[in-house]
């Protein structure tokens, strides 16, 4: 592989039940051009081959891992544990059988103990986790243009915010609302 096309971020999920909100993560980094590998590795069904996976990971030009699990999710800790790459928790609400909304999986990621840290996202926070990663490669890979691309996603953004608000000035509340109602998001 190539060094423009070798995978920089791995994104792991504990279940294939994660992969309709990790998916989220790989569409993002498509976004910006970022090549990924993306793999089901459960830090409890499989321990061995995660901490093989986190270990090996930084010899294999990843750059960044993403982690994303339900219930005891142990999967960012223990891949955070085995590589000193750094590991962005995505805590998922989902699965067969979260409770909480997901607050169970959040306090599983983000709580760490110091010296081993998880930079967790929000609960199915995903697209922000890429987002993250792409920041992050955006430093260490300044040939990528990624700073440039993210600036540009951001006024992105920002010019639909303003065209939001300027049809909600248009129509009022109630005509916005029908609106969206009729297709418009
Ligand atoms: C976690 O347990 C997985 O990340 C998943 O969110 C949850 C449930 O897994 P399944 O029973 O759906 O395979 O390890």
């Amino acid at each position: 592989m190539n060094r423009q096309t070798a995978p920089l971020v791995g994104i792991l999920m504990g279940s294939d039940s994660d992969l309709p909100v990790m998916s989220e993560a790989a569409r993002t980094l498509e976004e910006f051009e970022v090549p990924y590998e993306i793999h089901i590795a459960s830090a409890h069904r499989v321990p061995e081959r995660v901490r093989r996976y986190a270990t090996e990971a930084s010899g294999r030009g990843l750059e960044v891992l993403i982690a994303g699990a339900g219930q005891a999710a142990h999967l960012a800790g223990v891949v955070a544990a085995s590589t000193v790459l750094p590991v962005i928790g995505v805590p998922l609400s989902g699965g067969r059988g979260g409770v909480m909304g997901g607050i169970d999986a959040l306090l599983a990621t983000v709580q760490m103990p110091p010296g081993i840290p998880v930079a967790t996202v929000a609960v199915d926070g995903a697209r922000n986790a890429a987002l993250l990663a792409v920041a992050i490669l955006a430093v260490s890979r300044p040939e990528r243009g990624l700073g440039q691309k993210l600036t540009r996603f951001r006024e992105q953004m920002a010019r639909s915010v303003d065209d939001r608000d300027a049809m909600l000035q248009e129509l009022g509340f109630r005509g916005y609302l029908e609106q969206a109602g009729s297709g418009r998001s």
